[in-house]
């Protein structure tokens, strides 16, 4: 089995058959299902809610990667933890207290990832670290599928590979945004092991989603 996983974003399926959709990519081999959580206001636009997250559960055993774009965040945590996340992804710049979001992540029983946006520094890091599960680098601004991967972001994959290692502890390196089979491989080099993927899963429809996914391991 490789070590990279993929992580399909459902943002680019199709809303309306939306059950099908998590069950293709499930069939088609991938490792996650990313779940694209804004809310309007930390990011331009509006995506999905708790229900649809439940509505979904049934759909897939495979881990559910919620990426919450939703400030204030803390007061929804909750409910995304009953929903059936199993990874909660919140960002920085969510809340005034990350480090108690990552422990009421954890008392919910769940895994905690804080993810950057492409300008946010790694500093946030610092006291933070030791205590997550997963960090998930933005290579696009949050908001919206099919953007263009920001290249700047390898530097950023590379140096946070390196406080990973000097951790010693497991902790995911996930990237999202513009991942296709150009951009893939360079993730990888710069020390990702997992990767985010919308708009290269879900084209050329459900029978492709399988090749689709082959394609971004690296064959
Ligand atoms: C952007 C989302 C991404 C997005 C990725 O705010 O966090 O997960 O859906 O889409 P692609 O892979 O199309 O760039
Ligand atoms: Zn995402």
């Amino acid at each position: 089995t490789s070590p990279i996983r993929i992580a399909p974003s459902i943002l680019s399926a199709d809303f309306a058959r939306l059950g099908e959709e998590v069950r293709a990519i499930d069939e088609a081999g991938c490792d996650w299902v990313h779940i694209d959580v804004m809310d309007g206001h930390f990011v331009p636009n509006i995506t999905i809610g708790p229900g649809v997250v439940k509505a979904l559960r049934p759909h897939s055993e495979k881990p559910f990667d919620v990426h919450l774009m939703i400030a204030p965040v803390d007061q929804y945590l909750e409910d995304f933890a009953a929903a059936g996340a199993d990874i909660i992804s919140f960002h920085p710049e969510a809340g005034a207290h990350p480090h108690r979001t990552v422990q009421t992540i954890h008392a919910l029983g769940k895994q905690a990832g804080l993810v950057l946006n492409p300008a946010t520094s790694l500093d946030c890091l610092d006291y933070l670290i030791d205590d997550l599960d997963l960090i998930l680098v933005m290579s696009v601004n949050p908001g919206f599928g099919g953007q263009s991967f920001i290249d700047t972001q390898l530097r950023k994959i590379e140096a946070i590979r390196q406080r990973i290692e000097a951790t010693g502890k497991d902790i995911r390196l996930e990237v999202d945004g513009g991942i296709d089979q150009t951009t893939a491989p360079k993730a990888i080099a710069a020390g990702a092991d997992t990767l985010v993927a919308g708009t290269a899963t879900f084209r050329g429809g459900a029978d492709h989603y399988a090749a689709n996914i082959r394609g971004l391991r690296g064959g």
